[in-house]
Protein backbone atom coordinates (compact mmCIF):
# COMPACT_ATOMS: atom_id res chain seq x y z
CA UNK A 1 0.00 0.00 0.00
CA UNK A 2 1.22 3.74 -1.08
CA UNK A 3 0.52 6.50 1.18
CA UNK A 4 -2.71 7.73 -1.58
CA UNK A 5 -4.06 4.52 -0.91
CA UNK A 6 -3.66 4.38 2.30
CA UNK A 7 -5.26 8.20 2.14
CA UNK A 8 -8.31 6.64 0.49
CA UNK A 9 -8.41 3.67 2.72
CA UNK A 10 -8.49 6.02 5.82
CA UNK A 11 -11.28 8.19 4.15
CA UNK A 12 -13.51 5.13 2.71
CA UNK A 13 -13.96 4.04 6.63
CA UNK A 14 -14.23 7.64 7.73
CA UNK A 15 -17.03 8.23 5.44
CA UNK A 16 -18.93 4.91 6.25
CA UNK A 17 -18.75 5.88 9.66
CA UNK A 18 -20.11 9.06 9.26
CA UNK A 19 -23.13 7.03 7.12
CA UNK A 20 -23.97 5.09 9.57
CA UNK A 21 -24.12 7.51 12.87
CA UNK A 22 -26.33 9.98 10.15
CA UNK A 23 -28.60 6.51 10.01
CA UNK A 24 -28.58 6.19 13.78
CA UNK A 25 -29.26 9.80 14.44
CA UNK A 26 -32.45 9.73 11.64
CA UNK A 27 -34.00 6.56 12.71
CA UNK A 28 -33.45 7.95 16.28
CA UNK A 29 -32.02 4.35 17.53
CA UNK A 30 -30.36 5.84 20.39
CA UNK A 31 -31.91 6.96 23.82
CA UNK A 32 -35.42 8.04 24.34
CA UNK A 33 -36.27 11.09 23.01
CA UNK A 34 -37.25 13.94 25.93
CA UNK A 35 -41.21 13.63 26.52
CA UNK A 36 -43.11 16.89 25.05
CA UNK A 37 -45.24 18.32 27.78
CA UNK A 38 -48.60 19.88 26.51
CA UNK A 39 -48.52 23.09 28.53
CA UNK A 40 -52.03 24.68 28.99
CA UNK A 41 -53.02 27.18 26.59
CA UNK A 42 -53.44 30.85 28.57
CA UNK A 43 -57.31 32.01 29.22
CA UNK A 44 -57.78 34.08 26.85
CA UNK A 45 -58.88 36.80 28.76
CA UNK A 46 -55.66 37.60 29.79
CA UNK A 47 -54.85 38.28 26.47
CA UNK A 48 -58.12 41.29 26.10
CA UNK A 49 -56.70 44.43 25.82
CA UNK A 50 -59.63 46.42 26.53
CA UNK A 51 -60.86 48.27 30.04
CA UNK A 52 -62.68 46.42 32.72
CA UNK A 53 -65.50 48.95 32.15
CA UNK A 54 -67.03 50.77 29.39
CA UNK A 55 -67.49 54.31 29.76
CA UNK A 56 -70.35 56.53 28.70
CA UNK A 57 -68.16 57.72 25.47
CA UNK A 58 -67.33 54.31 24.53
CA UNK A 59 -70.89 53.54 24.79
CA UNK A 60 -71.58 56.22 22.53
CA UNK A 61 -69.12 55.18 20.12
CA UNK A 62 -70.11 51.35 19.88
CA UNK A 63 -73.91 53.04 19.59
CA UNK A 64 -74.66 50.63 22.27
CA UNK A 65 -77.99 50.71 24.64
CA UNK A 66 -77.68 54.61 26.51
CA UNK A 67 -81.18 54.18 28.41
CA UNK A 68 -79.67 54.95 31.73
CA UNK A 69 -78.54 57.68 30.50
CA UNK A 70 -81.95 59.37 29.12
CA UNK A 71 -82.67 60.64 32.97
CA UNK A 72 -85.41 62.59 31.45
CA UNK A 73 -87.15 59.45 30.09
CA UNK A 74 -87.87 58.97 34.00
CA UNK A 75 -87.53 62.64 35.79
CA UNK A 76 -89.40 65.62 35.19
CA UNK A 77 -87.31 68.20 33.44
CA UNK A 78 -86.98 71.22 35.44
CA UNK A 79 -87.82 69.97 38.98
CA UNK A 80 -85.27 69.26 41.07
CA UNK A 81 -84.58 65.61 42.63
CA UNK A 82 -84.54 65.49 45.97
CA UNK A 83 -82.15 62.90 47.98
CA UNK A 84 -83.94 60.38 50.16
CA UNK A 85 -82.37 59.21 53.56
CA UNK A 86 -83.52 56.81 55.67
CA UNK A 87 -83.80 56.84 59.75
CA UNK A 88 -80.00 56.49 60.30
CA UNK A 89 -79.09 59.30 57.38
CA UNK A 90 -78.00 57.04 54.81
CA UNK A 91 -79.11 57.29 51.20
CA UNK A 92 -81.57 55.18 50.22
CA UNK A 93 -81.25 53.96 46.46
CA UNK A 94 -85.00 53.89 44.80
CA UNK A 95 -85.61 50.84 43.08
CA UNK A 96 -84.93 52.09 39.17
CA UNK A 97 -81.48 52.51 40.30
CA UNK A 98 -81.08 49.04 41.67
CA UNK A 99 -77.97 48.43 39.42
CA UNK A 100 -76.17 51.57 41.37
CA UNK A 101 -74.27 50.47 43.99
CA UNK A 102 -73.13 53.84 46.33
CA UNK A 103 -69.78 52.94 48.24
CA UNK A 104 -67.29 55.80 47.31
CA UNK A 105 -64.39 55.80 49.39
CA UNK A 106 -64.45 54.00 52.87
CA UNK A 107 -67.41 54.85 54.83
CA UNK A 108 -69.01 56.11 52.16
CA UNK A 109 -67.91 59.88 51.99
CA UNK A 110 -68.69 60.73 48.49
CA UNK A 111 -72.21 58.81 47.88
CA UNK A 112 -74.15 62.40 47.60
CA UNK A 113 -75.35 61.91 43.94
CA UNK A 114 -74.93 65.86 43.60
CA UNK A 115 -71.44 65.72 44.63
CA UNK A 116 -71.19 64.90 40.63
CA UNK A 117 -74.34 64.98 39.07
CA UNK A 118 -75.68 67.99 38.45
CA UNK A 119 -79.08 68.47 40.41
CA UNK A 120 -80.19 71.31 38.24
CA UNK A 121 -79.95 69.52 34.85
CA UNK A 122 -78.89 65.81 35.64
CA UNK A 123 -77.82 65.53 32.28
CA UNK A 124 -74.52 67.47 33.14
CA UNK A 125 -71.82 66.14 35.79
CA UNK A 126 -70.47 69.18 37.89
CA UNK A 127 -67.28 69.64 39.20
CA UNK A 128 -66.55 70.80 42.97
CA UNK A 129 -65.06 74.01 41.68
CA UNK A 130 -68.70 74.67 39.77
CA UNK A 131 -67.42 73.45 36.42
CA UNK A 132 -70.27 72.13 33.85
CA UNK A 133 -69.59 69.03 32.36
CA UNK A 134 -70.68 66.29 29.96
CA UNK A 135 -70.36 62.63 30.81
CA UNK A 136 -67.32 62.04 28.20
CA UNK A 137 -65.61 64.79 30.51
CA UNK A 138 -65.63 62.72 33.88
CA UNK A 139 -61.81 62.41 34.13
CA UNK A 140 -61.82 66.10 34.41
CA UNK A 141 -65.03 65.60 37.53
CA UNK A 142 -62.58 63.36 39.36
CA UNK A 143 -59.54 65.36 38.82
CA UNK A 144 -61.91 67.99 40.88
CA UNK A 145 -61.58 65.90 43.78
CA UNK A 146 -58.63 63.61 43.25
CA UNK A 147 -55.64 66.31 42.51
CA UNK A 148 -52.68 64.14 43.24
CA UNK A 149 -54.04 61.20 40.99
CA UNK A 150 -55.38 63.48 38.24
CA UNK A 151 -51.60 64.61 38.08
CA UNK A 152 -50.11 61.54 38.08
CA UNK A 153 -52.61 60.57 35.36
CA UNK A 154 -51.58 63.38 33.30
CA UNK A 155 -48.04 62.83 33.54
CA UNK A 156 -48.98 59.63 32.47
CA UNK A 157 -48.05 57.68 36.11
CA UNK A 158 -51.64 56.38 36.45
CA UNK A 159 -53.72 54.62 34.53
CA UNK A 160 -52.96 53.43 30.94
CA UNK A 161 -51.64 55.01 27.47
CA UNK A 162 -51.15 53.51 24.53
CA UNK A 163 -49.90 54.46 21.01
CA UNK A 164 -47.09 56.13 20.16
CA UNK A 165 -44.18 57.02 22.26
CA UNK A 166 -43.21 59.13 18.79
CA UNK A 167 -45.63 62.24 18.90
CA UNK A 168 -44.66 62.70 14.64
CA UNK A 169 -45.63 58.90 14.28
CA UNK A 170 -49.30 59.08 15.16
CA UNK A 171 -51.29 59.43 18.00
CA UNK A 172 -51.75 58.23 21.36
CA UNK A 173 -54.81 57.72 24.14
CA UNK A 174 -55.60 57.62 27.42
CA UNK A 175 -58.17 55.72 29.52
CA UNK A 176 -60.53 57.58 31.48
CA UNK A 177 -60.74 57.06 35.30
CA UNK A 178 -64.12 55.96 34.73
CA UNK A 179 -62.94 53.31 32.13
CA UNK A 180 -61.35 51.30 35.19
CA UNK A 181 -63.24 52.66 38.08
CA UNK A 182 -67.30 52.65 38.55
CA UNK A 183 -67.73 56.01 39.80
CA UNK A 184 -69.93 55.14 42.06
CA UNK A 185 -68.27 52.13 43.98
CA UNK A 186 -64.72 53.39 42.10
CA UNK A 187 -62.62 50.63 44.02
CA UNK A 188 -60.32 48.77 41.51
CA UNK A 189 -61.82 44.95 42.09
CA UNK A 190 -59.09 42.38 42.78
CA UNK A 191 -58.07 40.56 39.33
CA UNK A 192 -56.95 36.97 39.06
CA UNK A 193 -52.89 37.01 38.31
CA UNK A 194 -51.76 35.90 34.21
CA UNK A 195 -49.75 32.68 35.14
CA UNK A 196 -46.16 32.49 34.55
CA UNK A 197 -44.51 32.08 31.67
CA UNK A 198 -43.63 28.76 30.66
CA UNK A 199 -40.03 27.25 30.03
CA UNK A 200 -39.74 26.74 26.41
CA UNK A 201 -37.74 23.35 26.87
CA UNK A 202 -38.01 20.72 30.36
CA UNK A 203 -35.62 22.03 32.49
CA UNK A 204 -35.17 17.97 33.59
CA UNK A 205 -36.27 15.45 31.08
CA UNK A 206 -39.51 14.75 33.22
CA UNK A 207 -40.01 17.26 35.75
CA UNK A 208 -43.43 17.31 37.02
CA UNK A 209 -45.33 20.72 36.22
CA UNK A 210 -44.59 24.34 35.35
CA UNK A 211 -44.66 26.98 38.96
CA UNK A 212 -48.09 27.69 39.68
CA UNK A 213 -49.34 30.73 40.23
CA UNK A 214 -50.92 31.47 43.57
C1 LIG B 1 -85.76 54.17 34.50
C2 LIG B 1 -86.13 55.49 34.95
C3 LIG B 1 -84.99 56.38 35.41
C4 LIG B 1 -83.90 56.80 34.71
C5 LIG B 1 -83.51 56.46 33.27
C6 LIG B 1 -83.14 57.67 35.59
N1 LIG B 1 -83.77 57.77 36.80
FE1 LIG B 1 -83.08 58.70 38.45
N2 LIG B 1 -84.65 58.05 39.54
C7 LIG B 1 -85.75 57.38 39.01
C8 LIG B 1 -86.74 57.23 40.06
C9 LIG B 1 -88.14 56.60 39.90
C10 LIG B 1 -86.21 57.83 41.23
C11 LIG B 1 -86.89 57.98 42.61
C12 LIG B 1 -87.64 59.28 42.59
C13 LIG B 1 -88.15 59.71 43.96
O1 LIG B 1 -88.12 58.91 44.89
O2 LIG B 1 -88.53 60.87 44.06
C14 LIG B 1 -84.89 58.32 40.86
C15 LIG B 1 -84.04 58.97 41.74
C16 LIG B 1 -82.88 59.62 41.35
C17 LIG B 1 -82.01 60.36 42.25
C18 LIG B 1 -82.19 60.48 43.76
C19 LIG B 1 -81.55 59.24 44.37
C20 LIG B 1 -81.78 59.06 45.86
O3 LIG B 1 -81.09 58.18 46.39
O4 LIG B 1 -82.59 59.74 46.48
C21 LIG B 1 -81.00 60.87 41.49
C22 LIG B 1 -79.84 61.72 41.96
C23 LIG B 1 -81.22 60.44 40.13
N3 LIG B 1 -82.36 59.68 40.09
C24 LIG B 1 -80.38 60.77 39.09
C25 LIG B 1 -80.53 60.27 37.80
C26 LIG B 1 -79.62 60.59 36.72
C27 LIG B 1 -78.42 61.52 36.84
C28 LIG B 1 -80.07 59.91 35.63
C29 LIG B 1 -79.45 59.89 34.23
C30 LIG B 1 -78.01 59.72 34.15
C31 LIG B 1 -81.24 59.15 36.04
N4 LIG B 1 -81.50 59.42 37.36
C32 LIG B 1 -81.96 58.30 35.21
C33 LIG B 1 -85.86 56.89 37.74
C34 LIG B 1 -84.91 57.01 36.74
C1 LIG C 1 -68.22 60.40 42.26
C2 LIG C 1 -69.15 61.01 41.37
C3 LIG C 1 -70.55 60.40 41.28
C4 LIG C 1 -71.45 60.18 42.29
C5 LIG C 1 -71.28 60.44 43.77
C6 LIG C 1 -72.63 59.64 41.65
N1 LIG C 1 -72.43 59.54 40.29
FE1 LIG C 1 -73.72 58.79 38.94
N2 LIG C 1 -72.31 58.93 37.47
C7 LIG C 1 -71.10 59.57 37.62
C8 LIG C 1 -70.37 59.54 36.36
C9 LIG C 1 -69.00 60.13 36.11
C10 LIG C 1 -71.21 58.86 35.44
C11 LIG C 1 -70.88 58.55 33.99
C12 LIG C 1 -69.93 57.36 33.99
C13 LIG C 1 -69.50 56.75 32.70
O1 LIG C 1 -69.00 57.42 31.78
O2 LIG C 1 -69.65 55.52 32.63
C14 LIG C 1 -72.42 58.50 36.19
C15 LIG C 1 -73.51 57.80 35.65
C16 LIG C 1 -74.74 57.69 36.27
C17 LIG C 1 -75.93 57.10 35.68
C18 LIG C 1 -76.04 56.50 34.28
C19 LIG C 1 -75.27 55.21 34.16
C20 LIG C 1 -75.50 54.20 35.26
O3 LIG C 1 -74.52 53.80 35.91
O4 LIG C 1 -76.66 53.83 35.51
C21 LIG C 1 -76.93 57.19 36.61
C22 LIG C 1 -78.36 56.72 36.46
C23 LIG C 1 -76.37 57.82 37.80
N3 LIG C 1 -75.02 58.09 37.55
C24 LIG C 1 -77.06 58.08 38.95
C25 LIG C 1 -76.49 58.39 40.17
C26 LIG C 1 -77.19 58.41 41.44
C27 LIG C 1 -78.66 58.10 41.62
C28 LIG C 1 -76.27 58.73 42.38
C29 LIG C 1 -76.46 58.81 43.88
C30 LIG C 1 -77.06 57.64 44.51
C31 LIG C 1 -74.99 58.94 41.70
N4 LIG C 1 -75.16 58.72 40.37
C32 LIG C 1 -73.79 59.29 42.33
C33 LIG C 1 -70.59 60.10 38.77
C34 LIG C 1 -71.18 60.01 40.02
C1 LIG D 1 -66.64 65.31 45.48
C2 LIG D 1 -65.31 64.79 45.51
C3 LIG D 1 -65.01 63.51 44.73
C4 LIG D 1 -65.21 63.29 43.40
C5 LIG D 1 -65.83 64.22 42.36
C6 LIG D 1 -64.65 61.99 43.12
N1 LIG D 1 -64.16 61.43 44.27
FE1 LIG D 1 -63.25 59.62 44.45
N2 LIG D 1 -63.14 59.85 46.47
C7 LIG D 1 -63.56 60.98 47.16
C8 LIG D 1 -63.42 60.74 48.59
C9 LIG D 1 -63.76 61.72 49.69
C10 LIG D 1 -62.89 59.42 48.72
C11 LIG D 1 -62.59 58.69 50.01
C12 LIG D 1 -61.20 58.84 50.44
C13 LIG D 1 -61.00 57.99 51.68
O1 LIG D 1 -61.90 57.24 52.06
O2 LIG D 1 -59.93 58.06 52.23
C14 LIG D 1 -62.71 58.91 47.37
C15 LIG D 1 -62.17 57.66 47.07
C16 LIG D 1 -61.91 57.20 45.77
C17 LIG D 1 -61.21 55.98 45.44
C18 LIG D 1 -60.64 54.98 46.42
C19 LIG D 1 -61.72 53.97 46.69
C20 LIG D 1 -61.39 52.89 47.65
O3 LIG D 1 -62.38 52.37 48.25
O4 LIG D 1 -60.22 52.53 47.82
C21 LIG D 1 -61.16 55.91 44.07
C22 LIG D 1 -60.52 54.80 43.25
C23 LIG D 1 -61.85 57.08 43.55
N3 LIG D 1 -62.29 57.83 44.61
C24 LIG D 1 -62.01 57.34 42.21
C25 LIG D 1 -62.78 58.38 41.71
C26 LIG D 1 -63.15 58.53 40.32
C27 LIG D 1 -62.75 57.60 39.21
C28 LIG D 1 -63.89 59.67 40.23
C29 LIG D 1 -64.55 60.25 38.99
C30 LIG D 1 -65.64 59.46 38.40
C31 LIG D 1 -63.99 60.24 41.57
N4 LIG D 1 -63.31 59.42 42.42
C32 LIG D 1 -64.64 61.42 41.87
C33 LIG D 1 -64.03 62.15 46.61
C34 LIG D 1 -64.36 62.33 45.28
C1 LIG E 1 -55.99 51.77 33.41
C2 LIG E 1 -56.78 51.75 34.60
C3 LIG E 1 -56.89 52.97 35.48
C4 LIG E 1 -57.17 54.27 35.10
C5 LIG E 1 -57.38 54.83 33.70
C6 LIG E 1 -57.23 55.02 36.32
N1 LIG E 1 -57.00 54.22 37.41
FE1 LIG E 1 -57.07 54.76 39.36
N2 LIG E 1 -56.43 52.92 39.91
C7 LIG E 1 -56.25 51.86 39.06
C8 LIG E 1 -55.73 50.73 39.81
C9 LIG E 1 -55.40 49.37 39.23
C10 LIG E 1 -55.62 51.17 41.14
C11 LIG E 1 -55.05 50.40 42.32
C12 LIG E 1 -56.08 49.60 42.99
C13 LIG E 1 -55.50 48.84 44.15
O1 LIG E 1 -54.32 48.98 44.49
O2 LIG E 1 -56.28 48.09 44.74
C14 LIG E 1 -56.08 52.54 41.18
C15 LIG E 1 -56.16 53.31 42.35
C16 LIG E 1 -56.76 54.58 42.42
C17 LIG E 1 -57.05 55.31 43.62
C18 LIG E 1 -56.81 54.81 45.03
C19 LIG E 1 -55.65 55.51 45.69
C20 LIG E 1 -54.36 55.34 44.95
O3 LIG E 1 -53.87 56.35 44.39
O4 LIG E 1 -53.79 54.23 44.94
C21 LIG E 1 -57.61 56.51 43.25
C22 LIG E 1 -58.06 57.64 44.16
C23 LIG E 1 -57.68 56.51 41.80
N3 LIG E 1 -57.17 55.33 41.33
C24 LIG E 1 -58.20 57.54 41.06
C25 LIG E 1 -58.12 57.61 39.66
C26 LIG E 1 -58.44 58.80 38.90
C27 LIG E 1 -58.91 60.11 39.48
C28 LIG E 1 -58.23 58.47 37.57
C29 LIG E 1 -58.35 59.39 36.35
C30 LIG E 1 -57.66 60.66 36.41
C31 LIG E 1 -57.80 57.09 37.54
N4 LIG E 1 -57.73 56.61 38.81
C32 LIG E 1 -57.50 56.38 36.37
C33 LIG E 1 -56.50 51.84 37.71
C34 LIG E 1 -56.78 52.96 36.94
Amino acid sequence: MNDNQRTSLVLVVLSAAFALVTVVFALDLWGKPAPVHQWPVVDSDFLKTETWRRSYADLVRAKADLDAFDCYGCHEEGKKQELKYDAQNRLVIPDEHSDIVMGHGTHGRNNNCFNCHNDANLLRLQARDGHDLKFEESTILCGSCHGPTYRDWEAGLHGRTSGYWDRSQGSFKKQDCVNCHNPHSPKFPGRKPAPPPNYLREKRAGSESPPTAH
